[in-house]
């Protein structure tokens, strides 16, 4: 499974991409307000950063309006995704830039339908939202499961991005359950990779090294 970052903060994305484990990053309008700098300007930046795709979303919610921000967004950089909300005017904005050969995400996806609509209309990537689902005690894990069965079922080409990420159980639940991608925020991405044993086991062997070499 990839792991993508679930933030515009460029410090972050350089701090953790030189791990070598970040294939990718995603963006929405609430991260990118958080920064409180201008929308293209970032992106730009991180699609520098990382190699991988980069989530752009639109703000127009006409298929005219999402169409001509997508066309706009895809000349800032090779790796940019557009990211296009779940509703009607977002699949036909959708079914006219796959024709383009533009990469879309279709975002904020809650049930197996409206995944596998977002997949007919020619969506490079969907995104459900684990934590939102669980938040109204729905389960999650049984969406990501049934969404790679479909996938894998009709050979469609669509990857998963399990989105809505709260924490390391998010991360390992998706895993298990067949999604491309997690994307992660980067609050939770540093406890991917640490364990309070392994701190502590680290000051056990430096106390005893010293120990040893007095
Ligand atoms: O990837 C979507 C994410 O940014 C939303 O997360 O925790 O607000 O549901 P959350």
């Amino acid at each position: 499974m990839k792991y993508f970052l679930d933030t515009a903060n460029v410090d972050e994305i350089r701090r953790l991409n030189a791990l070598g484990i970040v294939d990718g990053v995603t963006t929405n309008p609430t991260i990118i307000s958080r920064e409180g700098r201008d929308f293209e300007t970032v992106i730009k930046e991180i699609c520098t950063i990382v190699n991988g795709p980069v989530s752009a979303e639109v703000t127009g919610l006409t298929r005219e309006e999402m169409i001509e921000e997508a066309r706009n967004i895809s000349k800032w950089a090779d790796n940019v995704i557009i990211k296009i909300p779940m509703t009607e005017e977002g699949l036909a904005a959708v079914n006219v830039l796959s024709k383009e050969n533009i990469k879309t995400n279709v975002t904020l996806i809650f049930t197996v339908s409206q995944g596998l609509s977002a997949i007919k209309a020619g969506a490079t990537y969907i995104s459900p939202f684990i934590g939102r689902l669980e938040d109204i005690g729905t389960d999650a894990y049984a969406l990501i499961e049934d969404l790679r069965h479909i996938i894998d079922f009709y050979g469609y080409n669509a990857e998963i991005i399990a989105a809505s990420i709260r924490g390391l159980p998010h991360v390992e639940g998706v895993a298990k359950r067949g999604a491309h991608i997690a994307t992660i925020p980067d609050t939770v991405f540093a406890k991917l990779f640490s364990h309070p044993l392994t701190d502590q086991g680290i000051a056990t062997f430096m106390k005893d090294w010293a120990a040893f070499k007095k």
